[in-house]
């Protein structure tokens, strides 16, 4: 079958590699589409040695058919579409004890710990599988791990309707939380980036998003001036490697200072930089601080909300390449940051 390998750092090369075969419990899925997420970028550039050895073939975001099943599975037959949960967990650990699974010590991925989905075909555990109806397009339906990502915040953080939101971030994941929070809340959303072309990608879309550019204003006074100086039910950190501004705070610190008093600071952004933060506004706020890493099942409400027309893929879709064009999809996401958010790998053709 046809994939693309990491065969070294910096380098996709199209191979034809053996077809994965399907044990008792699991399914062959045809990879329809797969979306290039920000830790493929990292993937790339050799940031996750020695979690991912080359040759390597990454893709943890994608949908397709399924082709064949093992002879225990019951639950899904060949012909169906679905989206592919690429979560392993272990199932021993203390928090997977407690079915608080995105915390287990052990998480594993397809496409980041094992080959994944830039490539025709994949073996799945069939408990992995979301059906996927015919009101959702294939290509969208790439696009359901990362939704699911920004509704699992969304629980985390406990959205509710007539919440006021702040999201640092309007790249990949921040405007996948602000979709997720328009399902659940028709409060304003005040969107902070330092990229105008990022923050202006839902205006064509959504009513009350405020996009701010922390490089042209303070994102904080700003936000406390919209809000009369109550502050924002929850702010959304998904920044991750931060651009230092002079005169403004990080994002961590901007969002515990745009909360209002008992407001919710909810952080999704990875770095290994240590981020300087005065805390006492936090307490005083008697702030709660939480964290939300991957998802939990939210695939099911993310497929949903995509057959409702709820959610807007096409403001996150940036352009659709076929598999052989991969160096320069990942080129373009690396250069040109203002121009592509999300890029879809076509395995169809
Ligand atoms: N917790 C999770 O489950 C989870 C899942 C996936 C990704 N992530 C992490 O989330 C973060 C975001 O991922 P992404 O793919 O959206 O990345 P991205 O690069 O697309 O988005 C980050 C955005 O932050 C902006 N930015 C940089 N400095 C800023 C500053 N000082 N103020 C405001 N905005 C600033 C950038 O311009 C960019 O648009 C990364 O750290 C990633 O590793 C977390
Ligand atoms: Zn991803
Ligand atoms: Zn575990």
């Amino acid at each position: 079958m046809k994939a693309a390998v990491l065969t070294e750092y910096n380098r996709f090369e199209i191979k034809d590699i053996p077809m994965p075969e399907p044990g008792e419990n699991q399914v062959l899925v045809k990879v329809d589409f797969a979306s290039i997420c920000g830790t493929d970028l990292h993937i790339f550039k050799g940031e996750f040695h020695p979690r991912t050895r080359l040759p390597f073939v990454p893709g943890h975001e994608f949908a397709g058919t399924v082709q064949q099943v093992g002879k225990a599975v019951t639950q899904i037959r060949t012909g169906e579409r679905v989206a592919v949960d690429p979560i392993l967990w272990c199932g021993e650990c203390a928090a997977c004890k407690i079915g608080h699974y995105p915390a287990c010590t052990a998480l594993k991925l397809l496409g980041v710990d094992m080959n994944g989905g830039f490539a025709e075909y994949v073996v799945a555990d069939a408990g992995m599988l979301y059906p996927v109806g015919n009101g959702v397009s294939p290509h969208d339906a790439a696009l359901v791990e990362v939704y699911s990502i920004g509704f699992h915040a969304c629980k985390r953080a406990e959205v509710t309707n007539g919440d006021t939101i702040a999201i640092w971030g309007a790249g990949r994941i921040g405007q996948c939380i602000l979709q997720a929070a328009r399902t659940k809340t028709t409060g304003p959303i005040f969107l902070v980036d330092i990229l105008d072309e990022r923050l202006a990608v839902p205006h064509a879309y959504y009513d009350d998003i405020i996009p701010i550019n922390a490089h042209k204003e303070n994102p904080v006074e700003r936000i406390l001036k919209e809000t009369d100086g109550r502050g924002v039910d929850i702010a959304f950190e998904a920044v991750g490697h931060a651009v230092q501004i002079a005169d403004r705070p990080n994002p961590i610190q901007g969002c515990i200072n745009s909360i209002r008093g008992a407001g919710t600071v909810c952080l999704l952004g990875l770095t290994a930089e240590p981020t300087p933060l005065v805390m006492r506004d936090l307490i005083w706020k008697e702030g709660k601080l939480i964290t939300s890493r991957v998802s939990h099942g939210e695939f099911a409400e993310a497929i949903d909300q995509l057959e409702k027309k709820t959610l807007n893929p096409k403001a996150i879709i940036s352009q659709v390449m076929p598999i052989d064009d991969i160096q320069e999809a990942f080129r373009l996401l690396q250069e040109k940051p203002q121009q592509y958010l999300k890029i879809l790998v076509d395995l169809s053709i």
